[in-house]
């Protein structure tokens, strides 16, 4: 094989071979390939894009660069959650343990954040003592005892993936739908789980603006998934304005505790149920009501358990921040805009997120508001409250913050859930 022909071919507009596309995946990710050819042959891609039947054979040769995770030992059904990230997304948290609270086996690898959205181990770092590292033995140990694990991929998931992002990261190559499928994708099928629940974002907040490519890019995960034997489902949810009423790491941690209560807000309540129905019906148990779980408390026991195995602490107080700010409602009416977006950037700069991976994030640092789009508010009334470690951050959190609120502007916010997408 030749790296130039596998170039040529997809430049021109061919359709590559899978003997080529298996070649080129396995020869880069062990360095025989150069980073150039690579470069060269993404931004092929980017402007010719992959037929289906490419693009399964292109997904399942970065899911063979590493390890397939094998489940089939903990006897029971698994089901497993992907959100494309969004600002406030916290739904991760009360889902894993609420699935499991209804048998079901919920193995999460997660990340990081970087940039506007936040990272759910970021998130769950805020705990006293938890730790995101989780090796083989006790995450399987994990998933047989407690039902849920939550905890950061080891470098045998998709390795390929792990170069072709950095690459795609400096090759202007990321905005690409076969690209951002089969990355995600290939991480997914490689956590072995039976079925697979995709939240697709839409919105300012989301990677996706619109709805449209938000549609395209479930429809070919879900075509993806389907290909590797995983039953895949992808609900396509707004992020026009942020998820609950708060956005960081330590805020989203007390959020999801009360979902878990059996309190929180509305809009959490209702995703985390739709996509652990998804979950469950994914694995033939669509007859279990996971509000079940929620109300009596089974599923909160399950977070305590889960938090305790990896070293938290779920009674310890979670950080605070050392300075607080309101910004107060500018007029009184109806809240019509709240923009995702402008509240990701306020709690990143804020110190919730990070800009470059090895940047240390705050625990206490996010924004919390008292008021979610299509409510009522009064002028003058605290809207949203700045959490930060220092003081200094406060007046470009605000700057971001310009044009955010919209009280009775004649914008129509997204529906919550907006399609379901299914093979
Ligand atoms: N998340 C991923 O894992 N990969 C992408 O390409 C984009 C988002």
């Amino acid at each position: 094989m030749d790296a130039i022909d596998v170039i040529r071919t997809k430049r021109d507009g061919g359709q590559l071979s899978a003997g080529q596309i298996r070649w080129v995946i396995e020869a880069y990710t062990r360095g025989a390939v150069s980073d150039e050819q690579v470069s060269a042959l993404l931004m092929a891609v980017f402007f010719r894009g992959m037929a289906p039947d490419e693009l399964a054979v292109w997904t399942q040769a970065m899911v063979d660069s590493g390890e397939r995770k094998d489940l089939s030992s903990l006897g029971r059904p698994t089901a497993d959650k992907h959100s494309t990230g969004g600002v406030g997304d916290k739904t991760t948290l009360p889902l894993a343990p609420l699935v499991a609270a209804c048998g079901v086996a919920v193995p999460q690898l997660s990340g990081r954040g970087l940039g506007h959205t936040g990272g759910t181990l970021d998130k769950l770092e805020s705990i006293p003592g938890w730790r995101a590292d989780v090796h083989e033995e006790a995450y399987l140990a994990q998933l047989r005892d407690v039902g849920a694990v939550i905890c950061a991929a080891g470098n045998d998931l998709a390795p390929a993936d792990k170069k072709l992002y950095a690459l795609r990261d400096v090759t202007g190559t990321v905005e690409s739908i076969p690209l951002i499928a089969s990355s995600i994708m290939s991480k997914k099928i490689a956590e072995g789980a039976d079925a697979l629940v995709l939240d697709v974002k839409t919105g300012s907040g989301a990677f996706m603006k619109d709805v449209a490519s938000s549609v395209e890019l479930a429809r070919t995960m879900v075509g993806l998934g389907e290909a590797a034997g995983v039953h895949t489902v992808a609900l396509v949810t707004a992020m026009d304005r942020p998820l609950g009423r708060a956005a960081g790491n330590a805020v989203e941690v007390a959020e999801s505790v009360k979902v878990l209560a059996g309190g929180g807000p509305g809009d959490v309540v209702e995703l985390t149920l739709a996509l652990a129905r998804e979950m469950l019906a994914g694995v033939g148990r669509g007859d279990v009501d996971p509000a079940d779980a929620l109300r009596d408390g089974r599923a909160m026991d399950v977070w305590r358990r889960m938090i305790t195995a990896q070293g938290g602490d779920p009674d310890a107080p979670l950080p605070q921040p050392a300075e607080r700010h309101v910004v107060t409602a500018p007029a009184t009416g109806t809240l019509t805009r709240l923009d995702a977006y402008a509240l990701g950037v306020a709690a990143w700069r804020l110190g919730a997120g990070r800009a470059r991976k090895e940047d240390p994030v705050s625990a206490a640092a996010g924004v919390v508001w008292t008021a979610g789009v299509g409510e009522r508010v009064v002028a003058g009334q605290p809207l949203l409250e700045l959490h930060t470690d220092d003081a200094a951050r406060i007046p470009r959190a605000l700057e971001a913050l310009e044009g955010a609120v919209g009280v009775d502007a004649g914008e129509q916010p997204l529906p919550l859930l907006l399609d379901r997408i299914t093979a």
